[in-house]
């Protein structure tokens, strides 16, 4: 199996890559925060807990997003591998996320990081705020919540991944095909 991290702050591309990287590889794209807001748009329980963090720009609590990713891996088994966006976004997820891999015998092959400055962020999630509906994405604070949020929580995963040689940087500027090409280039090195 192939399974890919792709690592980024908020609005460093990983989603739009995701989706390409998908079809080129055959792999099953798993974006924790698109099933957070799945469940927030059916009102379930879980996408009512999640909804009072995601909308200030926190972290939902890792149980609550290991246990779905849980879920969603265990309904998927037959697959070539899959490519996790958004996720571990925390040392305590990437423990879990190993543990989870290792129970099928595989593991993580590669972290991917999109490298992208703050303000290219802000202005990103702006203009997608324009049309995304997300409330997150509306807001100029809750952005910079956001990108503070992943560099005291999130960027730590990085070197979880680097001190096992599995992690790596693109740059994340130009257009969404040389992204694209960077993206694939580290993979076919696998
Ligand atoms: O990955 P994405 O940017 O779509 O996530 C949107 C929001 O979902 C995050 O800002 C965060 O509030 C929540 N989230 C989380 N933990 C994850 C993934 C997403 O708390 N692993
Ligand atoms: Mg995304």
């Amino acid at each position: 199996m192939i399974n890919l991290i792709l690592f980024g702050p908020p609005g460093s591309g990983k989603g739009t890559q995701a989706a390409k990287l998908v079809e080129k590889y055959s792999l099953l794209h798993i974006s924790t925060g698109d099933l957070f807001r799945y469940e927030m748009g059916n009102d379930t329980p879980l996408g009512l807990e999640a909804k009072s963090y995601i909308e200030k720009g926190e972290l939902v609590p890792d149980s609550v997003t290991v246990g779905m990713l849980r879920n969603k891996v265990e309904s998927n088994m037959e697959v070539k591998g899959y490519i996790f966006d958004g996720f571990p976004r925390t040392i305590p997820q990437a423990e879990a996320l190993g543990k989870l891999l290792a129970e099928k015998g595989t593991a993580v092959s590669k972290l991917i990081m999109l490298d992208v400055e703050d303000n290219e962020l802000v202005k990103r999630l702006l203009e997608r705020g324009k049309t995304s509906g997300r409330k997150d994405d509306a807001d100029e604070s809750i952005i910079r919540n956001r990108i503070e949020v992943y560099k005291d929580e999130t960027s730590p995963v990085y070197d979880f991944y680097a001190a096992k040689d599995k992690a790596v940087k693109v740059n994340g500027i130009g257009s969404i095909d040389e992204i694209f090409a960077r993206l694939c280039a580290e993979i076919d090195a696998l």
